[in-house]
């Protein structure tokens, strides 16, 4: 029995589910760290540019392949090209890079649950800085702990996304979302009051194009590309779920400007603590797990200011990973013919599974030998894999399967249906056609060596 399609039931909810998805890790802890290192303000502007005008343009594409199909990536391929083999194949790849993702980011999830929960018990009061940081590498090399936390986050993940459409991913969109954002209000109030916030704002919006390296730019369009978590098909499924009636252009746009603001707030709540108690802003991937900690420690209110951002990280984190576990669960239901609950509890189980190795990485004790033999541990094996390459090559395949077989009429009766903003399908439509895959390849090339800057 075919199983109805469930729609959004409102248009807010749409625009928080999606938001949700976008707002992440990436931006609460890549976005100030990769700010950090490739130089602040340059970056930022570069950041902005691309989201605007390249990540944005897909990300309408990917809406409109959603709604005029209502199916997922896989049937929606399919669909378009007429059965085409090759192009269902691009919906299982973004199934396969989607699940990958879910199998590590639920590792880093599981951390930050687990920090939550350190945070209630106040764990870094009375402890020197290199005790505190001695907490995260004594997680990280524990590996029955980071299942435990890995395996709970999960479960969460899997409630939510059983309930379904409306009552599952939207009602809790409703509710984590606007606690994200009073949280991060909070915090950024907090961060006005520190005698660093004036040299935040200058290092986040003042540019030194100077400190650009060549990678920076390809650092800024990937960063513009995963925060809106395009090339995944999830923009896709998450687009069939809306009503034929919803305007596109400007809800999607709605989207872009929420994702781009939590992404900026969050560097402005992060760089004035970086700044007041002089740490470098290069400080990297552990920012947010061993520096924070350690200054949150030594002010008054340690409790509710740590547990507060790691629940704010985990309201992210959980959004992201629902939209995830979403396209997994909605693409095996259509193509199988399953039903959600069953296909949400196989999906999660593989997922689990999958990410094992990865929550072993700090420990090193299963597969001993991987980064020996392959450079990188597990987890760094699949983050690479995914972001590097799986996902730059599903993007630039949905680019051309929209900009090239698709009829441009329907394309323009998609775009400007139930908007005002229909002057904008013309600009949108060259962007799509010849600007995006001619980046997107490039980048690809320069990943692969064949082109250097
Ligand atoms: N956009 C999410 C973030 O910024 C990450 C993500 C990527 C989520 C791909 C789902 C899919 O954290």
């Amino acid at each position: 029995m075919t199983q109805a399609h469930e729609h959004w039931s409102s248009k807010i909810g749409f625009i928080l589910a999606t938001a949700g998805s976008a707002v992440g890790l990436g931006a609460l802890w890549r976005f100030p760290y990769i700010a950090g290192t490739n130089g602040g303000g340059a970056f930022v502007i570069l950041y902005l540019l691309f989201t605007f005008l390249l990540g944005f343009p897909v990300f309408i594409a990917e809406l409109i392949i959603g709604r005029k199909t209502q199916k997922s990536a896989v049937m929606a391929y399919s669909t378009l090209s007429g059965g085409s083999e090759n192009w269902r194949g691009l919906g299982w790849l973004n199934f396969l890079t989607s699940l990958i993702i879910l199998s590590f980011y639920g590792v880093v999830a599981g951390w930050v649950l687990s920090y939550v929960f350190m945070s209630l018990g106040n764990f870094s009061v009375g402890k020197t800085p290199a005790e505190i940081e001695a907490v995260f590498t004594t997680l990280y090399k524990a590996p029955w702990i980071n299942v435990f936390w890995f395996g709970l986050f999960l479960l969460i993940n899997l409630a939510i996304v059983s309930s379904g459409i409306k009552k599952g991913i939207e009602r809790w969109s409703k509710i984590l979302m606007p606690l994200l954002f009073l949280f991060l209000m909070a915090l950024f109030i907090y961060s006005t009051t520190l005698s660093g916030f004036g040299d935040a704002v200058a290092f986040v919006f003042v540019p030194d194009f100077s400190a650009l390296r060549p990678e920076s730019v390809l650092n800024a369009l990937g960063m513009a590309f995963f925060t809106l978590s395009v090339g995944y098909g999830i923009i896709v499924t998450y687009g069939s779920y809306m009503k034929k009636s919803e305007n596109i252009p400007k809800n999607g746009f709605y989207v872009a400007i929420m994702t781009v603001l939590v992404s900026l707030i969050s560097a402005l709540v992060i760089f004035p603590i970086v700044f007041t108690y002089n740490l470098p802003p290069q400080a990297g991937p552990g920012l947010v797990f061993k520096t924070l900690p350690v200054l949150f420690a030594k002010i008054p209110a340690t409790l509710l200011l740590s547990t507060s951002f790691f629940l704010l990280m985990l309201f992210a984190t959980l959004t992201s990973t629902i939209s995830l576990l979403e396209i997994l669960v909605a693409n095996v239901m259509e193509v199988f013919n399953i039903e959600r609950k069953k296909a949400g509890i196989y999906l999660t189980i593989l997922a689990f599974v999958i990410g094992i190795p990865s929550a072993f990485s700090g420990a090193g004790t299963l597969f001993p030998n991987w980064e020996a033999i392959y450079g990188k541990n597990f987890f760094d094996m699949m983050d690479y894999i995914t972001l590097s390459w799986f996902t730059p090559i599903a993007a630039l395949l949905t680019i051309i399967f929209v900009g090239w077989t698709q009829e441009k009429k329907m394309l323009f009766k998609e775009f400007t249906s139930g908007t005002h903003l229909g002057f904008l399908a013309t600009p949108w439509y060259w962007i799509v056609k010849y600007i995006a895959p001619l980046v997107v390849l490039f980048i690809i090339l320069h990943e692969s060596g064949l082109i250097s800057l």
